[in-house]
């Protein structure tokens, strides 16, 4: 078991990539904190860890209420004592042209996307300080890395992700904290329907759809580095070439 005592909150964790990691993370005999907005999906993921025999918790959570978020972590402390990994999976990627965005659809992005993560490592930081350890995996993507045409809102917001991410880890490798992007490439998830339900996209594709499953190898690789692996302030990409 490679996550033996170890407390995970992971943003997002009802559905799709946050799904498949909480579970595995579970399965490798981590405390699982699962937060999103949708109770019914928390319920049946903290169900689904349960009936495997592993331990989770369940905590309804809007990323863009900073109070929702200190809330959410003090419920894990409270619970289990401590924080050892904060993955910031959840993400939304809102489509269409540049010039036809509105600051709505930026600003919502900007809330989950960007501000999301900064209100969870905001919250965790400083317990992470205090017990000299811990391991925060931010989900990236492609889009962060190369700009996409349709998706300057997501791509602006990844890119931004990426940046605060080497960021922290710079602030905080001295207190025995790592902080890493994880870039899943394209996955059939409910963010990415649009995609890869739309053939002409999915032919335009670079690298083949996966599953949510085939990313738990990576997150479990990030989740195991103890922070004296130097490992930090790096990007994980598991996509072939630069697409999505
Ligand atoms: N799928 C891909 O091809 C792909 C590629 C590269 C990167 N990624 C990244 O992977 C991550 C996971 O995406 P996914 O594909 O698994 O998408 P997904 O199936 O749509 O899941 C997104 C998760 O984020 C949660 N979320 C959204 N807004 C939230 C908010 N305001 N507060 C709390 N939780 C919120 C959702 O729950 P609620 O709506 O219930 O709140 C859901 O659990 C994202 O960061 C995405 O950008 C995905």
């Amino acid at each position: 078991m490679q996550l033996k005592d170890k407390v995970a909150i992971i943003t997002g964790g009802g559905r799709g990539i946050g799904r498949a990691i909480a579970t595995a993370y579970a399965a490798e005999g981590a405390a699982v904190v699962i937060a999103a907005r949708s109770t019914a999906q928390l319920d049946e993921v903290a169900t689904t860890i349960a009936a495997q025999g592993g331990e989770s918790l369940a905590v309804p959570t809007d990323l863009r209420v900073r109070a929702e978020v200190a809330h959410l972590v003090q419920k894990t402390v409270a619970q289990f004592g401590k924080v050892d990994i904060l993955v910031n999976n959840a993400g939304i990627n809102p489509r269409g042209m540049f010039l036809e965005s509105t600051d709505e659809q930026w600003e919502q992005a900007w809330q989950v996307n960007v501000m999301g993560v900064v209100h969870c490592c905001r919250a965790v930081l400083p317990i992470m300080k205090q017990q000299g350890s811990g391991n925060i995996i931010n989900v990236g993507s492609g889009m962060g890395q190369v700009g996409h045409a349709n998706l300057s809102i997501y791509c602006a917001s990844k890119a931004a992700l990426h940046g605060l991410t080497q960021a922290i880890a710079e602030e905080v490798w001295r207190d025995g904290i790592i902080a890493n992007v994880l870039i899943p490439g394209p996955v059939k998830t409910e963010l990415s329907k649009a995609a890869w339900e739309n053939a002409e996209t999915f032919r335009a594709q670079s690298d083949p759809w996966k599953e949510p499953a085939q990313v738990v190898a990576s997150a479990l690789f990030l989740a195991a580095q103890p922070p004296a692996s130097g490992m930090t302030g790096q990007i994980l990409s598991i996509m072939r070439r630069n697409s999505p």
